[in-house]
């Protein structure tokens, strides 16, 4: 198994950080170049566009990919799963932090991506603010 994760502000870093102390795994982080908010926001209404990202490349069949909820699309991750479209992973679990609003649309738009990629596929959405507040003692996935 092996655990990615993109962040801009640290909820999704807390998260993988939280699942590798559980099953023993240092994560992974999905790196991109800084940019300002107001881009990131833009180029969040673009669904499917990717944007460069950095990463080692997995090699195990299970991942664990934890990432924010941007309007319709996170860039950075858009890319990474693209570059993985050869792949056939029998698990991929996604983890997406966020405010608390679109994620259904949102849901389907990353099981369309997906899809293809991976023999089973979970997403489960976890409000930054119960995060933050310490009501996941633990992520059942
Ligand atoms: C560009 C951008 C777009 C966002 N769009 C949404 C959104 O549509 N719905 C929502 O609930 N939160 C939205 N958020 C808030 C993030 O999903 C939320 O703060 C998340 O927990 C951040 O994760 P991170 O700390 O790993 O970056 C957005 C944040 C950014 C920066």
């Amino acid at each position: 198994m092996e655990i990615y994760y993109f962040t801009y502000t640290g909820t999704s870093k807390e998260i993988a950080d939280h699942l590798g102390k559980k099953f023993k795994i240092k994560p992974r982080e999905i790196k991109t170049y800084k940019l300002p908010y107001f881009i990131w926001l833009i180029l969040s209404f673009i669904p499917y566009l990717p944007f460069k990202a950095k990463f080692e490349p997995p090699s195990s069949d299970t991942i664990i990919l934890c990432f924010p909820k941007w309007t319709f699309n996170c860039p950075p991750v858009t890319y990474f799963l693209k570059k993985l479209k050869n792949k056939h992973f029998k698990t991929l679990v996604m983890i997406i932090s966020y405010r608390g609003w679109g994620e259904k649309f949102y849901y389907w738009l990353y099981y369309k991506i997906t899809s293809k990629i991976a023999q089973e596929i979970k997403i489960i959405f976890i409000k930054k603010k119960l995060w933050d507040s310490g009501f996941y003692k633990e992520i059942k996935i």
